[in-house]
């Protein structure tokens, strides 16, 4: 059994982040998005891995990931010149791939569950595919399953006006070889893609087996800002222990589950967990809220933030108003000169969003 994670893509949803980016590493909870998916694989007893990098991005999401060592996997880097379907991602990895099973996993989700059952199940009743499905409020946003009684997918349909359920398919798929087969029979899909979906559809009209595991677990696609930060507060109350290796004054006080990473310093501030503060980091003066992750090198002063993701390098100085619900990029400076200041003077990048509430 071998895997594939899609760590391409445009990321046209999560810019201007993704302009200088991958989506993919992205930190939830200080730790690169993509790395969990890695983690989930390797934990169900999958070590041989293929990773799919686009031109703009690979070398980053490669230069970070390494060869697997670190996860004690071997990572194959396959690169896709254009971010042209999920499906055709599947064609290009082929000859990494050859003829193994493989799970492939859409690198910018994460869910709660262990894959292992899934696996064993798609192990043991020996299928051509199976995909995983959870409930949602909005099915018109995602790729839809109809499935009979069993749990057999009649049909799917990507993106419908009139959803034919409320199952969605979750980003996490098991293939046996026949789906080559199957991408080679589908042409480009009207946003000229080839659709994971229609190869699914093509096993579905020959008669393969194919079915569907319903996920009861959390699910989350963190391809924009709001779900990103819902991501980063499941992972915070999940799993964040908490422990103290900064310098911490005797004014500061640390309340719940808080991690601070090494050389960080934090100087007459409150922080209340569950918070993420990571290495060589300046805050003082600040109230840091729940479900907080700053990046590494961050230099907040002055600042009161919550329900927030602050990348790399960034700086907070002098907001007094409390900053919540908010994403700040690698390196960005959000500064104020005054306790009230009379003027806002921005240099805001191509599709950002600020919000004055
Ligand atoms: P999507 O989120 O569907 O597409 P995208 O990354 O282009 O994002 P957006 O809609 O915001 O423009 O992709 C799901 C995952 O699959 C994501 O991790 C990127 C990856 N991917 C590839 O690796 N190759 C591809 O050709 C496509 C379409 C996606």
């Amino acid at each position: 059994m071998k895997a594939l994670i899609l760590s391409g893509g445009k990321g046209t949803r999560l810019r201007p982040l993704t302009y200088t980016g991958a989506k993919q590493l992205v930190p939830v909870a200080n730790k690169p998005i993509l790395w969990y998916g890695i983690e989930r694989i390797v934990a169900a007893g999958i070590t041989d891995i293929g990773i799919i990098i686009s031109p703009e991005t690979g070398a980053e999401v490669q230069a970070k990931t390494g060869d697997g060592d670190r996860f004690g996997a071997r990572i194959t880097y396959i690169l896709q010149e254009q971010p042209a379907g999920l499906a055709h991602a599947v064609q290009i990895a082929q000859p990494f791939l050859e003829d193994a099973p493989f799970i492939m996993y859409l690198g910018d989700n994460l869910i709660q569950n262990n894959l292992d059952p899934f696996l064993d199940t798609f192990k043991a009743q020996n299928l051509d595919a199976m995909i995983l499905l959870r409930p949602v409020a909005n099915p018109s946003a995602f790729g839809v399953a109809k499935v009979d009684e069993k749990g057999r997918v009649l049909y799917l349909v990507e993106k419908p006006q009139v959803p034919p359920s409320n199952l969605a398919l979750v980003g996490i798929y098991f293939f046996d070889r026949s789906i080559h087969h199957a991408i080679a029979c589908i042409h480009p899909s009207k946003r000229g893609e080839l659709e994971i979906t229609d190869a699914i559809q093509c096993l579905i009209d020959q008669q393969k087996s194919v079915e569907a595991c319903q996920l009861e677990g959390w699910w989350l696609d963190t391809g924009k800002k709001d779900d990103l930060l819902s991501a980063n507060q499941i992972i915070l109350d999940s799993y964040l222990v908490g422990s103290v290796q900064g310098q911490l004054d005797d004014q500061t006080q640390i309340i719940g589950r808080v991690e601070i990473g090494e050389g960080s310093k934090v100087v007459n501030s409150t922080i209340r967990g569950p918070a993420i503060i990571g290495r060589d980091c300046h805050i003082e003066n600040c109230f840091i809220g729940p479900y907080s992750s700053i990046g590494d090198c961050s230099i907040l002063i002055d600042a009161d933030l919550e329900h927030s993701v602050i990348l790399q390098g960034a700086q907070v100085v002098g907001i007094h108003q409390r900053i919540v619900d908010s994403l700040i990029g690698q390196r960005a400076q959000l500064t104020a000169a005054h306790r009230r200041p009379k003027a806002l003077r921005f240099m805001i990048g191509d599709d950002c969003h600020v919000e004055l509430t």
